[in-house]
């Protein structure tokens, strides 16, 4: 294969090598020291409604069963029977009384995690029950969601995720008009996207295919058709076009605002990257959340919930036009990852492409991935 020995020039700068979308143990390294080692965004709060409601989810190479325990906590463990190991919860959700029990042997365990209950523990009386319950896992919630962390130590919570949106608005009240933890959701749903996680992130980061594919979304914010970056320039959001009266498929009107969200957050779309795995979309009535589940080095599952004011679900209202603006988007981001995926492992992408200027602070995503793998760039 030629390789050009013409210098780059200044404008473009390196992606990745395209193993780092394709090779198996590439993927297996992120999930060791991104997955598991950060704080990684479950489940919805609210989608455990009250006490003995539990879901399980993937983190990493980990399933991790979250409950809401008889006082109404949170709380996380990992999903393996402490006796021989078998998985505890298979279901994807559901609702017990007040303990779980493993299918295997009838170990049984209380919401909080404690062995209460196995045939002939009274015989054993030397097992201590807290020693030998649940293995928990760190929670916090923020947003209206269950963040958990595998590692034995986490990385604080503020400096890592909630910085995230410091940095991007400038400001950390920003976020908080939106009052997102007390919006309800008016609208789930789940895209299979067969492609490798990063080009979903990159592909958030920049706006320079905004107005190729994306004409929807260029209708209602002008200035991305000029492939402006929302991620770029501190606490600027996207200004709404003139005739446009809301976040909607067709610039109709949405929802009065939410209570809190100021004069100049009015009429305006903000984005946030929350790494590894979260965007957050910011817009006066509403707030569109994706979280991606990485499955394997070419399959995520992105998970994308629209929230809006809790009378405004409570009403019945017609939520189908903003959802569907959104809806349009993340199609057409997934269709343009899945059209690039394939291509990741062609001898065209052994040393990648290139990043444009108005790309060019993906490259800085890049240097914290490598960073975080211990990879030295080639
Ligand atoms: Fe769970 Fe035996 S493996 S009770
Ligand atoms: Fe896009």
């Amino acid at each position: 294969m030629p390789v050009s020995t013409t210098p780059a020039p200044a404008s473009l700068i390196a992606t990745l090598p395209g193993r780092y979308y394709t090779d198996p143990e590439i993927f297996r390294k992120e999930q060791e020291k991104l997955f598991e080692s950060m704080w990684f965004c479950a489940v919805r709060s609210a989608d455990l409604s009250g006490p003995g409601a539990f879901r399980t989810v993937r983190v990493g190479r980990e399933s991790i069963v979250i409950t809401r325990s008889r006082s109404g906590e949170l709380r996380a463990f990992l999903n393996v029977c402490r006796h021989r190991g078998a998985r505890l919860c298979t279901e994807e959700s559901g609702q017990v009384r007040r303990s779980l029990q493993c299918p295997y042997h009838a170990w049984t365990y209380d919401l909080d995690g404690k062995l209460i209950a196995a045939p002939n523990l009274i015989k054993m009386p030397d097992v201590d029950r807290v020693a030998y319950g649940l293995i928990k896992v760190a929670l916090r919630e923020w947003l209206g969601y269950a963040w958990v962390c595998l590692a034995d130590e986490p990385p604080s919570f503020e400096d890592t995720v909630m910085y995230a949106a410091v940095e991007r608005l400038g400001d950390a009240a920003a976020i908080e008009h939106y009052g997102t933890e007390n919006l309800a959701l008016g609208k789930r749903i789940t895209y299979e996207v067969k492609a490798n996680w990063k080009l979903i992130v990159e592909n958030f980061m920049e706006c320079y295919h905004c107005a190729t594919i994306h004409p929807e979304l260029t209708a209602v914010l002008p200035e991305f058709a000029k492939g402006y970056a929302a991620q770029y320039y501190v606490g600027h959001g996207a200004e709404f076009g003139e005739r446009i009266q809301g976040f909607t498929v067709d610039g109709s009107a949405g929802f009065g605002k939410l209570a809190e969200v100021s004069a100049e957050q009015d009429r305006r779309y903000y984005a946030i990257t929350v790494k590894p795995t979260v965007f957050v979309n910011l817009v006066p009535d509403h707030v569109i959340l994706h979280r991606m589940f990485p499955l394997a080095e070419d399959r995520t599952s992105v998970e994308c919930d629209w929230l809006y004011a809790p009378e405004v679900v409570a009403s019945g209202a017609d939520v189908s036009k903003s959802v569907e603006l959104f809806h349009r988007v993340n199609v057409q981001d997934f269709a343009a990852c899945e059209r690039t995926q394939p291509a990741m492992s062609s001898r065209a992408y052994r040393s990648g492409g290139v990043l444009v200027p108005s790309e060019h602070h993906i490259g800085i995503f890049h240097e914290w991935l490598l960073g975080r793998l211990g990879d030295a760039r080639a």
